[in-house]
């Protein structure tokens, strides 16, 4: 069984919907959850859910992003991941880091990549006037939120959609993406998927 670990900064319905998916028959199984941020709502539903947690405030680093990623690997490596998932972690990795981890490092994103790298994805997809948007389930490299795609799920934008409105849309297609595409990618399928509900209602 792979051992995964997963990394957070807020609430964690992503690491939620990973943990559950990684049961019976599945490849993997979770080992660790890590945020940065010591009150992450995502830690104490970890902990509910059984999975050993650990916390590195990055703030004690002040700028030293190396200092923080050096206490990061300490307390992965407690756990021995063959695998990370960052679900919703909210730091930028160093190259050292993200190369330390090349192609066993997965991320999830809110926008179909290559649009909207970076923050405020919701918002930027409103103000274009974009009439669909959705998540990315993407390997991790250097350069931020850009990675081979294994995965996208589609939502229509619909009338009167606020950011919110259009974010909590986005993440129920996060839940259903995210486990489908570390089922594959631990077997080394990493043909991208592709998941859309427009058609959920009829
Ligand atoms: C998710 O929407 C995820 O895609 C996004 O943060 C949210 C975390 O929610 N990630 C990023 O913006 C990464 N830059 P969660 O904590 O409930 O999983």
């Amino acid at each position: 069984l792979r051992r995964v670990a997963i990394l957070l900064s807020g609430g964690g319905s992503n690491m939620v919907a990973l943990v559950r998916s990684m049961t019976g028959d599945h490849p993997s199984r979770p080992v660790l959850v890590v945020s940065n941020d010591p009150q992450a709502g995502g830690l104490a539903k970890a902990r509910d859910l059984g999975i050993h947690t650990a916390a590195v405030d990055h703030r004690p680093f002040g700028r030293d992003r190396s200092a923080f990623e050096s206490e990061l690997q300490a307390a992965l490596a407690t756990e021995e991941p063959d695998l990370i998932c960052l679900a919703g972690f909210m730091r930028i990795l160093t190259p050292d880091f993200v190369a330390a981890w090349r192609g066993r490092m997965l991320n999830i994103h809110p926008s179909l990549l290559p649009l909207y790298p970076g923050l405020h994805t919701h918002a930027r997809a409103l103000a274009n006037g974009d009439h669909e948007h959705g998540c990315t389930v993407h390997e991790v490299t250097e350069e931020l939120d850009f990675g081979p795609i294994l995965g996208q799920a589609r939502v229509p934008v619909e009338q009167g959609d606020t950011p919110d409105s259009l974010a909590a849309r986005v993440l129920v297609q996060e839940h259903r993406l995210y486990p489908e595409v570390l089922r594959r990618f631990v077997v080394g399928d990493r043909t991208p998927i592709h998941l859309s509900n427009f058609h959920s209602m009829t």
